[in-house]
């Protein structure tokens, strides 16, 4: 593969997801070429980044050295796959979130690749070994798992097929570390990754606890954007315990791991989300907050894409 060809990486599904890959990848200097399987798919979402890219740079945000000029003439979209997948040495694949689409995708893509390209899977909710079941030569293929919006959330879970090689792992963390993201490596595949697996314990928990009427769900947000969101946001966990004692974590672990594991104890079994009136209560009394009609949602949207966009900036100053 010559190296003028270590430039181009292949979109494939123009979406939400898909959209803004590409806007991640040209920020990095990268050729982007777009697919999407609707006839006309791919060209409106140049359309859709174009306008994104311009609100960006007015509001002095756009990332990378680039103008949004020069960054949209590093997109290109195309109706054919072949003609998409011409020149690549990487695919990041954004299609609907079903397995056998996605299987089907990259048994189709594997034919049309060279054998050293990296198949990657922006899938959710799947595990590697499902998403890949039908590729040939799985140690080029793995799950890059963003978090939306990827644009302002960096963070990108890789995770590995059992048979990924090492060397594809490390070239897809440089890559994206290059493009400006925050890569993270699993060491092996699991049910919700680490990000969903660690949003689930929060979700579970916060539910019980307005189910139990112990807090209201006004109140049980507040914990998390007042509380420890606050630190979260800059420090993890790990490093929250090692800080919050004389000395370090073991020390930590010795005056409260006592009481966590007490409380670990108490919790109880999986809610129930959408069973009878306790979770029709909770969505009620949710919706007294945040009505769920479309304008009321996009409003608070608009305001958490804002914000985080906030928060982005400050990141980057410190
Ligand atoms: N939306 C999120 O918050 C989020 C976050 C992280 C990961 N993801 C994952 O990203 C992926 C895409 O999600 P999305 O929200 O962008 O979905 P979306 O529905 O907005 O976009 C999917 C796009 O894929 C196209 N498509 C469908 N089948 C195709 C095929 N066979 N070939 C080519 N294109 C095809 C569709 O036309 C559509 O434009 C999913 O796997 C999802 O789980 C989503
Ligand atoms: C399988 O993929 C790896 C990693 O991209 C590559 O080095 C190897 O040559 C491929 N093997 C075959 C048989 O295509
Ligand atoms: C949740 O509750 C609903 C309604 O009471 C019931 O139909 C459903 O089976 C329950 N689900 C689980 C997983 O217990």
């Amino acid at each position: 593969m010559s190296s003028s060809h270590m430039n181009i990486i292949t979109v494939i599904g123009s979406g939400l997801i898909g959209r803004s890959w590409a806007m991640v990848f040209v920020s990095g200097g990268y050729s982007v070429k777009i697919y999407d399987n609707q006839p006309g798919q791919a060209a409106k979402a140049i359309a859709e980044i174009r306008k994104q890219l311009e609100e960006l740079e007015e509001a002095h945000m756009l990332r990378g050295e680039l103008t949004a000029t020069q960054q949209l003439a590093l997109i290109s979209s195309y109706n054919d796959l072949t003609q998409a997948l011409e020149g690549a040495f990487f695919v990041q694949e954004c299609v609907f979130e079903q397995l056998e689409v996605k299987q089907s995708v990259f048994q189709e893509i594997e034919h049309l690749v060279g054998k050293d390209v990296i198949l990657s899977s922006s899938t959710s909710c799947l595990v590697p070994s499902n998403v890949f079941s039908k590729v040939q030569n799985k140690s080029r293929c793995l799950v890059s798992h963003p978090v939306n919006p990827p644009y302002y959330v960096k963070l990108v879970e890789l995770v590995p097929h059992p048979e990924t090689a090492a060397t594809v792992m490390d070239a897809t963390h440089s890559l994206m570390t290059k493009v400006g993201q925050a890569p993270v490596c699993l060491k092996k595949e699991i049910d919700g990754f680490a990000l969903n697996r660690v949003q689930a314990a929060i979700i579970a928990e916060s539910w019980r606890l307005v189910q139990d009427g112990v807090i209201s769900v006004k109140d049980i947000d507040l914990v998390m954007s007042e509380g420890l969101g606050m630190r979260y946001a800059f420090i993890g966990p790990m490093e929250t315990m090692h800080l919050n004692a004389p000395a370090g974590l073991e020390d930590y672990m010795k005056r409260y791991g006592e009481g966590i594991t007490r409380v670990l104890n108490s919790f109880g079994p999986v809610p129930n989300f959408s069973g009878g009136e306790a979770a029709k209560s909770i969505v009620n009394e949710m919706c007294e907050l945040i009505p769920s009609e479309a304008q009321h949602l996009s409003a608070r949207m608009e305001r958490r894409d804002q914000l985080l966009m906030g928060l982005a900036k400050l990141k980057k100053e410190h």
